[in-house]
């Protein structure tokens, strides 16, 4: 269907399995809709599956209150270009309808066959699903076209987490391998559609003034916070099987960690990014690991009573290469914490101190994630009216006041990157292997879980800091 005054760009079937889903109506029915308001999509129809009996009508009523300033004219042609389908992912027989419902809703719409299979399911579901996709005909493995004459596509994109071990999502990986080319294959980690994470590699690499301090000779450490006021949310079951360091560290966080540290890619584009990422993954070690679980948890409903699963995590972490030799790096994630903060913050060695009082603190970059997203840079400056006496100061980017505050959400981001096939905010097999790898190391370090109070800062933590080189959490 054709978008009234849109102009003509993308076009595809997104067929999303996992339909009813939290994600679907709270995310990638609302990133949709923002495409094709926008006209970034002109031409689209939309299928949800699961095994649930529902409808599409269903889905758009649930799916509806998260989105902000909706049009009814652009609503209404999604709804109208929707369609349900209800299957088990197990059963293979229903992949070969699903094929004829696909085919039919491509024809009715006259649209090309790019297709955008989204993954919106628990991991245990992708090997199945991928396989039967193939095996039906619903995909088929080629580079980056499918059909060099009409110039179509087939992409899969698999929601994190991928996977819930290192041994689970090497199976996911080869199931995925046998029957796509990694070109085809988009692994979400909806982090890196953040507006501030984007702008990490960026800021180093466009300005000079950071890129040749980004160094060992002139940085003590660097911290990667991803705290949360928010605790499981209903997600009991999901959330006990997890813990923060599968479901934050293992991506988010690791990831984070990867583009401030990785080395200069060949070049800006998805593999050799992707390439830098992995080389600084491999030379990840584990030097301490603090792991916590907030009161409570143990009550909550899909929780075992005796669970030993942790809600929050911070691991000190070496990268073995000469850039970061002796550089602690500090990850924090948590759950029912004191305060919502996802920053990043860098802090710069002291200088030769010239003055007969010197100044507490040295430089920090902070990138702030969110909720207050921007940059600043914490800076020595003189205090006003005292001879040679200095003070903290900090150079503020505030995102919101410079840009406005409507800003793509991270999904919106990430699907115009699939529609584009650009991969390079998405996480290669490489990657995430050696990710999970991390974490494997991380919880065979056998490490006693502390309690700690809601809305508190969690767990005690000084002894992991470098206290020495006053090396504290930066807030
Ligand atoms: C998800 C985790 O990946 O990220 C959640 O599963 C977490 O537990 C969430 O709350 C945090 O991301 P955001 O974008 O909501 O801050």
């Amino acid at each position: 269907m054709q978008v009234k005054g849109s102009v003509m760009q993308h076009e595809c079937v997104f067929i999303i399995l996992g339909a009813t889903g939290d994600l679907t109506k709270r995310k990638l029915i609302p990133a949709i809709y923002k495409m094709v308001a926008s006209g970034v999509i002109a031409r689209f129809a939309i299928i949800g599956v699961s095994v649930d009996d529902t409808t599409m009508q269903q889905v758009f009523e649930q799916a509806r209150m998260f989105v902000p300033d909706l049009r009814e004219a652009v609503w209404e042609h999604m709804k109208q270009a929707s369609y349900y389908h209800r299957m088990d992912f197990n059963d293979h027989a229903a992949y070969a309808q699903l094929n004829r419902l696909i085919s039919t809703v491509e024809k009715t719409n006259n649209l090309v066959a790019n297709r955008l299979f989204y993954l919106a399911t628990m991991p245990h579901h992708f090997m199945v699903i991928t396989k039967q996709l193939a095996a039906h005909g619903l995909v088929k493995k080629c580079a980056r076209l499918c059909d060099d004459q009409k110039q179509t596509w087939q992409r899969i994109v698999y929601e994190k987490p991928f996977g819930d071990s290192l041994a689970s999502s090497r199976q996911i990986n080869d199931a995925i391998a046998e029957v796509l080319d990694e070109h085809q294959v988009f692994r979400i980690d909806h982090w890196l559609g953040k507006e501030l994470v984007g702008n990490i590699a960026l800021a180093r690499f466009t300005n000079r003034v950071f890129e040749p301090l980004w160094h060992a000779e002139h940085i003590e450490s660097v911290q990667i916070i991803a705290s949360e006021k928010i605790g499981i949310e209903g997600r009991g079951q999901f959330y006990d099987a997890y813990g923060t360091l599968k479901d934050m560290v293992q991506n988010h966080l690791l990831q984070l960690l990867a583009l401030v540290a990785m080395e200069d890619p060949v070049h800006f584009t998805a593999d050799y990014l992707r390439d830098a990422k992995a080389a600084v993954l491999s030379k990840v070690s584990i030097d301490n690991v603090i792991l916590g679980q907030y009161d409570g948890f143990l009550e909550e409903k899909g929780v075992s009573p005796t669970s030993t699963t942790d809600t929050f995590a911070a691991v000190k972490i070496s990268i073995d290469t000469p850039r970061w030799s002796g550089v602690p790096f500090y990850l924090k994630a948590g759950k029912f914490l004191e305060k919502k903060e996802a920053a990043i913050h860098i802090k710069f060695k002291p200088v030769r101190c010239l003055l007969d009082i010197c100044p507490t603190d040295t430089n920090y970059l902070t990138i702030n994630i969110q909720p207050h997203e921007g940059m600043y840079l914490t800076l020595n400056a003189k205090k006003p009216g005292v001879f040679n006496d200095v003070t903290p100061i900090n150079m503020h980017f505030s995102h919101a006041a410079l840009f406005g505050p409507n800003t793509p959400a991270a999904y919106e981001v990430l699907l115009a990157d699939v529609l584009r096939g650009d991969q390079c905010a998405f996480v290669r097999a490489d990657e995430i292997d050696l990710a999970w790898r991390i974490i494997q190391q991380i919880s065979n370090k056998q490490v006693l879980l502390q309690r700690y109070a809601r809305g508190s800062t969690g767990p005690d933590t000084t002894s992991m800091l470098d206290t020495e080189r006053t090396i504290i959490w930066k807030t």
